[in-house]
Parts: C-alpha cells; structure tokens; sequence
C-alpha cells in the first residue's frame, strides 16, 4: 500500500451518486464543495461535545466563507446519547434554523453523529441533503459511507433508522492525530472484515505490511503516517462502495457486510458495549471461522490467516461470553428472521456466501468456535 496525498472515489449509488474525498488538511475546503453542490444558504452542524471543540471553528469558517449561514446543534460525545430524545432536539433545532430542504445537514465527528443527523436529515421534511464529514478511523472507512443511518431505542441499536446517502463525503485523515489509539485499533475489526470482503490483495496488504500494523499499535495518534492512512481509508472506502452500490437496500449482497457482525452483535450486547465494535466483530469473525472450519465450510488454512491476522493487530480472537449467552441471543433474533441465520461464511479471502442456515445448526457452529 503506497502513500497518496489525496483520493476521490466515486459512489454511484441509486438513489445518489457522491464523491468520497479523503485526503490532509481538506477541512478548509468543505465550503466551497458544498456550495457547488446545493442552492441552499443555510447549514445545520451536527457534532459532539468532543469533536466540535477540536474542530468545529474550521468547518464553519469554511461554510462562513462560502456564504452559508451557519447553525450549530452540539450534543455530549457517546452511544447513549444516539437516542430518540437527542434525534427529537437534533429536528427541533433543524426547525428552529429555519433549514428549508434545499439546506444542508453537515455530520462533524464519528459514526454516532453521522448516524444520528443523517437520520434527522432523512426524515426533516421527508429528506434533505447531509454531508458527513467522518472523524474517527470507524466512521471514515464504513459508517459515513453507505447511507445507513440510526438511533438506538430501548429495544436496541440502531432499531430506527432510514437510508439517505450523503451529497458528499469529507475525509480528512488529519483529525485521526486527536482520536484515541484505543478507538483507533478497534477500528481495525472492520478493516480486517473488508480484507477478507475484498481477497487476498487487501487482506494480505493489512495482514503484512508493518506501517499499518504499526499504526493500529500507536500509542500516540500524533504520530500516524497520515499519508499511509490517506490510501488504507480510501482502499476500504471502495470496498465498502462496491458492494453498497450492487445493493443499496440490503436485499442480497450488502448482508455479506454482516460478516462477523451476528456473533460480534452478541458478544457486544452480552458485554453490555464495554468492549469496541470493531473488537467485537473481529472476535466474531474469528469464531465463526474457526466454527465453519470445524462444519467442513471454510478451508483451515483460511481460517489460520485470518485469526493470525486479527491477533496481530492485538484484537480479540475468542471471548469468555459463555457460547449459551451468544444463542440465546440468536433464538431471541429468530422471532424476527424466522428458523433460520443468514450466516455469512468465508469460502476463500474474496469469495463469501450469505447462507441461510437453521439456529440449531448455527448454534453448533459457535460452540464449534468457541471450543476450537
Ligand atoms: N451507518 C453505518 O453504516 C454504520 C456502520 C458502522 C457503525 N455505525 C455506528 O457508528 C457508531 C460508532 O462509531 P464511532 O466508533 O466513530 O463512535 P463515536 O462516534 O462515539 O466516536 C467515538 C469517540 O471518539 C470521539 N471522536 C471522534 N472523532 C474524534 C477525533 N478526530 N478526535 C477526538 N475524538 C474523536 C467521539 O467524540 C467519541 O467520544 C455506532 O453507533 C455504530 O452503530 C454505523
């Protein structure tokens, strides 16, 4: 993977086709981009209590100069807060500035706000357009991209929710310097799922290359080769578009995204979201490998690369949630999806398959990974 200055990757999506740019310093050019993309003139920021003082000031400097005028609605940082009642203020507020639908919602930070304002967006007057502008290595290589957006309800994560893609998509790997390298190498559960999506070029360029594997073990975001991390966002953001744009709506091919997610969601919801996302849909992916191996489904040597590679990047291969804790969790989801799983199972690096599969059969499937 060789460094790269900057990137735009066009999504030609359905519903809306937009541009991903991910590049250095681009903050300051998210004005004029906008203004090329709307006759609007005014913008709503959405932000949380942790990104906005980092860099909030930039971006509406930039909107300021391209002649918007500029609304704010901040909200404190965290998962808890991607609730009803913050979405409810978020379309108060939206209401209250006056945003008419050919205004602009802009999402300043990880994928909570980008969840929850390209919710608000999707439904302020049946739709008007969002920008995300992705600050954390999560949000950046898989949540800003795609146009899935949410809120939690009590009943659980991400339970209301619609799909709008975003006009544009503004990725500027600089603001990685202020995460913390704790949610920095979680990040990296997904990335190591978009190497298996993608076959062995990605998958091997992550599992070997010691820039990156360096970059996941940093103890200071600070001193993040930027421009390595320029080209490893841009190559998951075209793993992501490829697949998002064969199938916006979830209907076949973008469930193979799920992969590691049914067991990870598990583990997630039974350490009661103590652990990262990305760490657990690595441990997922992990186990359900190390189960389709014992089921004669995915080849071991596959199976061997991928748990090596996700131990190298120090996430999770196991977990000590009890295998009974993670199946009663999936008979839980039955009710919703009837008697069976889609599982999603690695044939090779680049090759998986979405297979419906009976619970008591997947059920033995992750006692067979969690025993392995
Ligand atoms: N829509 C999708 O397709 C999709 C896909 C995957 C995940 N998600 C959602 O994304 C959310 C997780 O995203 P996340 O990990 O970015 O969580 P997050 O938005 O909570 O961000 C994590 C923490 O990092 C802080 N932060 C973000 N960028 C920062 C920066 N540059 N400097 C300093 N601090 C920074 C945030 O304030 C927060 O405290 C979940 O709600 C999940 O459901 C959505």
């Amino acid at each position: 993977m060789s460094d790269t200055a900057r990137e735009e990757i066009h999504v030609p999506a359905a519903s809306r086709a937009y541009d991903v740019i991910c590049g250095r310093g681009i903050l300051g050019e998210l004005g004029e981009r906008v203004r090329g993309l709307v006759g609007g003139t005014t913008v709503l920021i959405v932000s949380d209590s942790h990104v906005w003082p980092l860099y909030g000031e930039r971006v509406a400097d930039s909107l300021r100069s391209a002649g918007f005028a500029i609304n704010i609605f901040v909200f404190a940082a965290g998962e808890a807060q991607k609730n009803l009642q913050t979405y409810g203020t978020c379309l108060e507020v939206m209401a209250q500035s006056g945003l008419t639908r050919d205004d602009v919602v802009v999402a300043l930070g990880g994928g909570v706000v980008g969840d929850l304002a390209g919710f608000a967006a999707a439904t302020y007057m049946r739709g008007i357009t969002v920008v995300q502008v992705p600050t954390s290595l999560l949000a950046m290589v898989d949540s800003s991209v795609g146009g899935k957006t949410a809120v939690d309800l009590q009943g659980g994560k991400n339970l209301a929710g619609a799909f709008l893609q975003p006009a544009l998509v503004m990725e500027d790997v600089d603001t990685l310097a202020t995460l913390s390298p704790a949610l920095l190498q979680d990040a990296f559960g997904e990335i190591i799922k978009h190497g298996v999506l993608a076959g062995p070029d990605l998958f091997n360029a992550v599992a070997r290359d010691p820039v990156t594997r360096a970059v996941a073990g940093a103890s200071d975001c600070t001193a993040l080769d930027f421009g390595r991390m320029v080209s490893l966002v841009a190559e998951n953001v075209r793993v992501k578009r490829d697949v998002v744009v064969a199938d916006e709506r979830e209907r076949g091919l973008r469930q193979t995204l799920n992969l590691g997610h049914t067991i990870g969601h598990a583990i997630e919801a039974a350490s009661h979201y103590a652990l990262g996302h990305g760490s657990c849909v690595a441990a997922g992916l992990a186990i359900l490998s190390k189960g389709a191996t014992a089921l004669g489904l995915t080849p071991a040597p596959v199976t061997r690369a991928i748990v090596r590679c996700i131990d190298a990047y120090g996430l999770p291969t196991t977990t000590n949630v009890p295998a009974e804790a993670i199946i009663a969790r999936l008979r839980a989801d039955k009710k919703r999806h009837g008697s069976t799983v889609n599982a999603v199972i690695v044939r090779f690096l680049g090759e998986v398959e979405v297979v419906p599969m009976d619970v008591d059969r997947f059920a033995e499937l992750v006692r067979a990974g969690l025993a392995a």
